[in-house]
């Protein structure tokens, strides 16, 4: 499973690309917007060129496919691996399937269910990004959805590559690992709590401080 970072702060982007261990970036307008009222083009720039092999999500605003399709070729003119981000709806789906036409690579977003990803995937979506803490908020199993939305892809082939997002702490991601989720996009905060372990942390001191105890013997 790939992993990506689900942020615009480009603070947060640096650090996780040069931790090696991500692949991509998603932004969502809400996640733009906390970082500030800058020009936007400059900011996915400045991912792209932070992750410059990997996809990076702009989003569409607009409620109809006329207006999706003149910003998302507007916003893969602004870096090579920008990925045309699309709400799930109606003229999402009409904008996603000329994209697809296009050779336009697009991330469905808003997927909370497994009918919404057959839609998806029919249209031609590049990524589907299924939810799971805002469904797992509302009292449904976010990540069963993702399970069945694997198991869909499996069955019928699909090229769409299936995404985990809206994820809230490091078990969700393993969990997404484990049911066979293409991606997982992580906040930055969860991405940092992965890399934590009491017994790594005190096996680390041990090792350094018996490295330096034998060095004190050896010099002695
Ligand atoms: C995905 O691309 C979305 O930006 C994101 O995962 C939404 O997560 P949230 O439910 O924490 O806002």
């Amino acid at each position: 499973m790939q992993l990506f970072v689900d942020t615009a702060d480009l603070k947060e982007i640096r650090e996780a690309a040069e931790m090696g261990v991500i692949q991509g970036v998603t932004t969502n307008p809400t996640l733009l917007a906390k970082n500030g009222s800058g020009s936007v083009k400059q900011v996915i720039q400045e991912i792209c060129s932070l992750v410059p092999e990997g996809p990076v999500s702009m989003e569409c605003i607009s409620d109809n496919a006329a207006g999706m399709l003149k910003e998302g070729r507007e916003f893969v003119t602004w870096a090579p691996n920008v990925y045309v981000k699309v709400p799930f709806c109606v003229e999402g789906m009409k904008a996603v399937s000329v994209f697809a036409k296009e050779g336009i690579r697009t991330n469905v977003t808003l997927v909370f269910s497994t009918n919404q990803a057959i839609l998806a995937a029919s249209a031609g979506a590049t990524l589907i990004s299924s939810f799971v803490g805002r469904l797992d908020d509302i009292g449904f199993d976010g990540m069963q959805v993702i399970a069945d939305v694997v198991a869909l892809k499996q069955s019928f082939d699909w090229p769409s590559k299936i995404l985990a997002a809206s994820i809230r702490h490091p078990l969700h991601v393993t969990q997404a690992a484990a049911v066979g989720a293409d991606i997982a996009t992580i906040p930055f905060k969860v991405l940092k709590q992965m890399y934590d372990h009491p017994l790594t942390e005190k096996g680390i001191q041990l090792f350094q401080s018996d490295w330096q105890k034998l060095n004190q013997a050896v010099t002695a």
